[in-house]
C-alpha cells in the first residue's frame, strides 16, 4: 500500500467512454510522480479525483489508507493559473489557507515569510500581486500551497505559462521545498523534460487510462547539469516514444 492509492478509479459525466477509465496508481510516501498526456486525455479530472473535488463513479482513491470523500486539509493544490487575490498582499495571499481556518498566528507568519524567502520573494511580502511578474505569482502560489505543510501536493501544469529559464528555476525551487518536508507530489505537465527532471516515476495517460509508466533512475538532488546528460535525454526519448504509443 502506498500513501496515495488509486484503484480502478473511474469517472465520467454520463457519456461513454468514461473520462477516467479504470486507473490504478500507487504513490509511495515522499515520492514525486508526474502525469503526462495529450490535451483532453483526463489528467485534470484524475487530479480532481485525488483532491476529493470529484468522486469516482467506480473504484477508489485513498490517501494514507482513508477513502477520499472531500477535499482534505493535508492536501495542497496548485492550479495552472496562480489565482492570487488582488486585494491581499503577497504575504496575506500565502497566509490565505490559515486565514480560512481562523486568524493566522505569529508562527504562521514566520512560516509564510520563510517560504517567501525560499522562493526569493521576501522583499515583495507587503506588495500586491499585481506588482509581480507571472513567474513571481507562480512562486507565491507554490508558497501558499506549502504553507500548511501538506502531506500531499497536487499540481496541474503550474509552470505552463512561463519562459524556459524561469520554469527551470521554479522546478528546482519546488524540488527543494518538497524534499525538505518529504512532501508526496503528483505533478501534471505537458512537458516531457519537466516530467523527467522532476519525477521518480512518470505515468502516461491516454484516453482516460494509464498507458505506460516509466521509472526515472536519476540522482537526487538533481545535479545542475543533468538536463545535458545523455541518460536524461535517453529517458526523454523513451517517454516521447511511450506518448506516441511506440512502447517505453
Ligand atoms: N464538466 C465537464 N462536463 C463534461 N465533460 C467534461 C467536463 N470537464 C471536462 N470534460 C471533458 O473531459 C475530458 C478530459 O478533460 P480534462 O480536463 O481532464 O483533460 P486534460 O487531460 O486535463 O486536458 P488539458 O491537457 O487540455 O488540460 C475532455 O474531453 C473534456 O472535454
Ligand atoms: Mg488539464
Amino acid at each position: 500500500m502506498g500513501f496515495v492509492d488509486i484503484e480502478r478509479a473511474r469517472f465520467g459525466y454520463g457519456t461513454e467512454p468514461a473520462i477516467v477509465d479504470g486507473v490504478d496508481w500507487t504513490i509511495g510516501e515522499g515520492a514525486f510522480h508526474c502525469l503526462v498526456g495529450r490535451s483532453g486525455c483526463g489528467k485534470t479530472t484524475l487530479l480532481k479525483l485525488a483532491a476529493g473535488l470529484l468522486a469516482p463513479t467506480a473504484g477508489a482513491v485513498r490517501i494514507g489508507g482513508a477513502a477520499v470523500r472531500a477535499p482534505r486539509p493535508d492536501v495542497g493544490f496548485v492550479f495552472q493559473a496562480p489565482t492570487l487575490l488582488e486585494w491581499r498582499s503577497v504575504l496575506d495571499n500565502v497566509l490565505l489557507p490559515m486565514a480560512l481556518r481562523g486568524r493566522p498566528g505569529p508562527q504562521d507568519r514566520a512560516r509564510a515569510l520563510e517560504l517567501l524567502d525560499l522562493v526569493g520573494l521576501s522583499a515583495y511580502a507587503d506588495r500586491g500581486p499585481r506588482a509581480l511578474s507571472g513567474g513571481q505569482q507562480s512562486r507565491v502560489a507554490i508558497a501558499r500551497a506549502l504553507v500548511t505543510r501538506p502531506a500531499l501536493l497536487l499540481l496541474d501544469e503550474p509552470f505552463a505559462a512561463l519562459d524556459a529559464i524561469t520554469r527551470e528555476e521554479l522546478q528546482d525551487d519546488l524540488l527543494r521545498l518538497c524534499a525538505r518536508h518529504g512532501t508526496t507530489v503528483l505533478f501534471v505537465t505537458h512537458d516531457i523534460a519537466e516530467a523527467i527532471y522532476l519525477g521518480d516515476r512518470v505515468a502516461v495517460m491516454a484516453a482516460g487510462r494509464l498507458s505506460h509508466t516509466l521509472t526515472v533512475d536519476l540522482p537526487r538532488p538533481r545535479p545542475p547539469d543533468l538536463r545535458y546528460d545523455p541518460r536524461f535525454n535517453d529517458l526523454c526519448r523513451a517517454l516521447r516514444h511511450a506518448m506516441d504509443g511506440e512502447g517505453a
